[in-house]
Formats: structure tokens, C-alpha cells, sequence
């Protein structure tokens, strides 16, 4: 059975640089690793502790927390604001605290430039009191200094897609050597 990998995009920009890298990366993977992209971001509602009850916790919620549940690994593609992460993913990050099975989840980082000095350091402080398992060696950065780029442009270009495939093995490897 393939290790089933949640990914998360970070922003909900229509022409996404971050997303245009999980879509190669869903293209890319070896046989090993299944990538679905978790995509109602947008549509959660703002976090409220009081709205997180077990008996009226939104629908959207109950059924984020069951997809991370049920993932071997998730992915995150995330980029800075105002360096920050944007409040609809940290909103989201706020919802997975109250999945049951989020904490010693493997994560793995994805970034399209090397440019964020802020958020990137944020996310891993976050996801470490959160109780994640970070893994180091399956994340990477493209090094890329444009935000205009495709799925194609990643796919076709040599070096980058060498980048993200050598890194998705190394996810794999990662999650067979730990999770057998
Ligand atoms: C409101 C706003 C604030 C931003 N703040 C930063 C920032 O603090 N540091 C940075 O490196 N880039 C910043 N950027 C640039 C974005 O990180 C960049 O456009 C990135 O490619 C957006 O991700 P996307 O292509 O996946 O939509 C900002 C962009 C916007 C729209």
C-alpha cells in the first residue's frame, strides 16, 4: 500500500506559486507515495476555542481532522505575509490542534523560494509545539526568485523536478523506515 501524503497549500491565490509546486509534486511522486491536496482552506470558519466542542464541531472541521487523521504524512507548501504565515493557514494549523492523532504526525516542508526569512522559522516553531514530527530531510526549497511558475514549468524543467522527486523518495524512505 502507497503512504497517503495530505498537502496543504498555504495560499488561495487562483495562480499559486506554492500550489503549482504540490501539483507537480502530485505528478512527480514516486509509486511509493499517494499525494492528495486537502483544498477547503478558504471555506473553514475562523477558529473559535468555544465553536471547538465535540458534540457541535462544524462538519468542515470534523472532516479535516479525520483526513489528517487518516494520512501517513502531510505536506505543506506555505508562503510569508507580512512575515507571517497567512491567517487562513494559520487558521487551519489552529483547527489540527484538536485532531487527537496530530501529534508525532510526520510533516514535511515545501518552499518555492528560499526568500521567506520569517515564516518558515514560525511554521516549524509552531509545528514543534504542536507535537509534530518534522522531517528535515524530506523538505526542501525550489531557490526559485519568481512567483510565476506552473505545474509544466516545474515538471519539465530538469533540476526542479530532480529537486521535489529526490525529496519525495526521501519522504518515502522516511515513512518506511519509521511507520512499518
Ligand atoms: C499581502 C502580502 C504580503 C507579503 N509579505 C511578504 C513578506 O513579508 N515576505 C516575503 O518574502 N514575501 C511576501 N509577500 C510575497 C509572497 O510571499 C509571494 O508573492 C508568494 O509567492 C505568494 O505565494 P503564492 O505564489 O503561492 O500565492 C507578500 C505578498 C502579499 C500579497
Amino acid at each position: 500500500m502507497p503512504f497517503r501524503i495530505l498537502t496543504f497549500c498555504g495560499s488561495l491565490r487562483a495562480a499559486s506559486s506554492n500550489l503549482a509546486l504540490l501539483s507537480a509534486a502530485e505528478r512527480l511522486a514516486p509509486d511509493g507515495l499517494v499525494l492528495n491536496r486537502y483544498d477547503r482552506i478558504g471555506d473553514l470558519p475562523h477558529f473559535v476555542p468555544d465553536l471547538d466542542i465535540t458534540d457541535h464541531l462544524p462538519e468542515i472541521v470534523i472532516d479535516l481532522r479525520e483526513q489528517v487523521a487518516r494520512a501517513d504524512g502531510l505536506l505543506f507548501a506555505v508562503p510569508e505575509y507580512m512575515h507571517a504565515l497567512p491567517g487562513s493557514f494559520k487558521n487551519t494549523l489552529d483547527w489540527m490542534v484538536g485532531c487527537q492523532k496530530f501529534p508525532g504526525k510526520p510533516v514535511a516542508l515545501a518552499h518555492v523560494t528560499s526568500r521567506h526569512a520569517f515564516a518558515p522559522v514560525q511554521l516549524e516553531e509552531i509545528l514543534r509545539t504542536m507535537s509534530a514530527e518534522i522531517v528535515s530531510e524530506a523538505g526542501f526549497s525550489l531557490g526559485l526568485t519568481s512567483n510565476a511558475i506552473t505545474p509544466e514549468m516545474i515538471c519539465t524543467d530538469a533540476s526542479l523536478a530532480a529537486i521535489v522527486t529526490r525529496h519525495l523518495d526521501r519522504y518515502q524512505t522516511w515513512l518506511s523506515r519509521e511507520c512499518d
